[in-house]
């Protein structure tokens, strides 16, 4: 069995490249963006026909929250367009797609978590363009899996923890927003997941939910990785304040609940949510590394 990875150079990409490879008996071709441009057409075509995959798993996207209010078209050509390329050379060839949406294709009004069932209304563009990309890959009448992820961190790429490590390097104090509740979610945990549906459950398609646990806000998650620091590390005592979305003016607005049911998956998989806590040990080898 063959399986392409796309965005194999990022965080999710990287993780299941790793899993994939130890706990399976197939043939990854993990592809990064120089091996493969997704919003390229005609690279897409010639990619399946060379492979013919029974899988193919994408994870390039365009996820910059809030530039993709002023790339807009970029950000769905990436998020979109290209999904849809890569769905039709899918019915083409029998592959099935594996595919990541967001938790941000919710407003956040809900006072409980999420479920798969419930409504989608996405504040920003980021999160219409991935709403868009589930709805592409149901209509084309192939097998597929959508796991909306939410608040997605590894040791490598763009994300929130290297973010806060960065910034507690620089700056004299930091500010982060405590009105945000969500759950972050290690890319490993991701791709244990994606894992076991491979090798388990080859058969099953549709929508899935999965994050780490425990609930949290954006701010004490801050504080937890500050608190992994070694304690002789100067930054790790120093000062994280909290303030309110409307202080921080971003230019997505984001939803103030986008926590995630993951009944669902918990119940097909027989597991338990991994916690995310137990998965930021990688903080003081990258803190010594983190580039300014
Ligand atoms: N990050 C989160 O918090 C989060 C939350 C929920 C869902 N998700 C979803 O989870 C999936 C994986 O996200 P991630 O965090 O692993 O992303 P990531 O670290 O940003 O990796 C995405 C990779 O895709 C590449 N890429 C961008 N445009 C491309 C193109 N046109 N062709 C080929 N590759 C391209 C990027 O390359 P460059 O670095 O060179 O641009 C990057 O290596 C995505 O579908 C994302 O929407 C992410």
């Amino acid at each position: 069995v063959t399986i392409i990875i796309t965005g194999a150079g990022g965080q999710l990409g990287t993780a299941l490249k790793k899993q994939l490879s130890k706990k399976t008996q197939s043939r990854i071709i993990a592809l990064n963006r120089n091996d493969l441009d997704i919003t390229d057409e005609q690279a897409v075509k010639e990619c399946f026909k060379k492979y013919q995959p029974r899988y193919i798993i994408n994870t390039a996207a365009y996820n910059a929250v809030d530039e993709a209010e002023i790339y807009r078209e970029h950000a769905f050509r990436v998020n979109f367009a290209a999904v849809e390329t890569m769905a039709k050379e899918c019915r083409k060839y029998s592959t099935k797609m594996i595919h990541f949406s967001t938790d941000y294709v919710f407003d956040g009004k809900k006072k409980t978590p999420y479920q798969e069932e419930d409504a989608c209304f996405p504040l920003s563009v980021y999160g219409k363009t991935k709403l868009a990309s589930e709805e592409i890959i149901k209509e084309n009448g192939i097998d597929y899996l959508i796991l909306r992820i939410s608040w997605l961190f590894s040791d490598v790429s763009t994300n929130f923890v290297r973010k806060i490590l960065a910034q507690l390097k620089k700056d004299a104090f930091i500010t982060v927003v405590d009105d945000q509740k969500g759950c972050p979610t290690a890319a490993e945990s991701v791709s244990e997941v994606v894992t076991l549906l491979i090798n388990n459950h080859p058969t099953v398609n549709g929508i899935f939910h999965y994050s780490d646990l425990p609930v949290t806000n954006w701010f004490d998650f801050a504080k937890e990785i500050q608190q992994r620091l070694n304690e002789n590390n100067e930054i790790s005592t120093k000062d994280i304040r909290p303030i309110k979305s409307t202080e921080l003016m971003t230019k997505a607005p984001r939803p103030h609940n986008s926590v995630l049911d993951c009944s669902k998956i918990k119940k097909l998989l027989g597991i338990e949510q991994a916690d995310w806590r137990e998965k930021l040990a990688f903080v003081n080898e990258t803190i010594g590394i983190l580039e300014l």
